[in-house]
């Protein structure tokens, strides 16, 4: 059974000065927000600390600008999508995170008014993890909530330091995030299945491993799969794969089969000469891929076999695109395996959980988004914790919640 942590429920918040980490790392073009999901998912918790007279002081860390002031990476242009995404309410907004302009719009704050502190990064401190940055931070507040699920896996001073200095509890996302993956993950209904896919094998190499000592099934997709495949002998044609991988792809699949964890690997793939709309595709048995070609989705067979697996399992944990789902008709596979997920999760038969990197943008190409049991706004921390990795971020709660 995990250590709990304290939520809002558990605090008093009246008049007091809330430091709020939340992650308004969002994908931004042309000075416009192209995905407020992290937005809208943290309105919650803001709306919760007003409406109990909280004074609301959000922090984020925004891009990566390196320790010092840079305008590219300001969070002034998320202002006008934060007050819309609480419903309109204004959010006084602070050019530094720290030191006296910070205190200056701190102190001008009435109970249930909003503030925005600048990019936390701005400041070395941050990343460093450094008690006297933390320190000025904790001068703004009088309790600590962090809400940013998505930024655990950083132990930066907003997150892990600051969190020793005042009484820290979850907020509502960081709740509902951690309660997701620990009924996914910690206490499952059995059996359970991975669906995992995305290009690199190396890159999930620590993932594969702790999930085959986990689950039940394991199904692998994407690119990734073709270094399994490579290693079991197969021809991959001019396939994306990581041919250095082989050995370790070997290991995986002997792990597999030491620890009875039943693997599904594609059995026939879906070619064509090369990734681009409209180009010539044909469905073959994993058998018989062309010398010249590339295999860019997994085939109806494999699909199949995946539905089944999907009646079979009670939970689902879904990493990555099976498939190169930004190049239609490359999305099929992982559009018809998002629809069974959700036809099995509105009938009650799945508790399915979703996230990292590509996965929401495959879910919305699918459809399907909100037709999940839980969609993680997390891409790195969600990934580490599939890899059975402590996030400083949540033993920074569990530990501020046993003082
Ligand atoms: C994310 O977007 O994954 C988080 O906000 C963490 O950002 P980082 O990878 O720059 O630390
Ligand atoms: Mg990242």
């Amino acid at each position: 059974m995990m250590a709990r942590f304290k939520t809002l429920d558990d605090i008093e918040v009246h008049g007091k000065r809330v430091l709020l980490r939340a992650d308004l790392n969002v994908p931004v073009k042309d000075g416009a927000v192209t995905d407020a999901t992290r937005i809208e998912r943290l309105a919650p918790t803001i709306e919760a600390l007003v409406a109990n007279g909280a004074k609301v002081i959000v922090m984020s860390h925004f891009g990566r600008p390196k320790g010092r002031p840079d305008p590219v990476f300001s969070l002034r242009p998320l202002i006008g999508p934060l007050e819309k995404a609480i419903g309109g309410q204004k959010v006084a907004f602070a050019a530094d995170c720290i030191g006296e302009e910070a205190k200056r719009v701190v102190a001008a704050l009435h109970p249930g008014q909003v503030a925005l502190l600048e990019n936390l990064r701005f400041h070395p401190g941050e990343e460093a993890n450094s008690p006297e940055f933390a320190q000025a931070l904790a001068e703004l507040g009088d309790i600590y909530v962090d809400d940013a699920f998505s930024a655990a896996h950083r132990a930066h001073a907003s997150i892990a330091a600051l969190a020793q200095l005042l009484p820290a509890a979850a907020g509502k996302l960081m709740e509902a995030e951690l309660d997701a993956l620990t009924a996914a993950f910690e206490t499952p209904k059995r059996p359970v299945l991975a669906l995992i896919g995305g290009a690199k094998v190396s890159t999930k190499l620590d993932l594969l491993k702790f999930l085959i000592g986990k689950v039940d099934m394991l199904a692998i997709g994407g690119a990734m799969a073709n270094t399994l495949l490579l290693a079991e002998g197969k021809e991959v044609g001019r396939s994306l794969c990581e041919h250095d991988m082989t050995e370790t792809a070997r290991q995986i699949l002997e792990l597999a089969g030491a620890r009875s964890c039943r693997l599904i690997l594609p059995e026939d793939a879906v070619v064509a000469p090369e990734l681009a709309s409209g180009s010539v595709t044909r469905e073959v048995a994993i058998d018989g891929v062309p010398q010249d070609a590339m295999i860019l989705d997994i085939g109806p067979k494999t699909v199949a076999h995946i539905g089944a697996a999907l009646e079979e399992a009670r939970t689902l944990v879904w990493n990555g695109p099976l498939g190169a789902f930004e190049t239609p008709p490359f999305d099929r596979a992982t559009t018809a395996v998002a629809k069974k997920v959700s036809e099995l999760t509105r009938s009650g038969n799945l508790l399915s959980v979703a996230g990292g990197g590509d996965t929401a943008a495959a879910l919305v190409t699918a459809g399907v988004l909100d037709q999940l049991s839980y969609v993680s706004t997390a891409g790195g921390a969600y990934l580490e914790w599939l890899e059975g990795r402590e996030l400083p971020g949540v033993a920074a709660l569990m530990a501020a919640a046993d003082r």
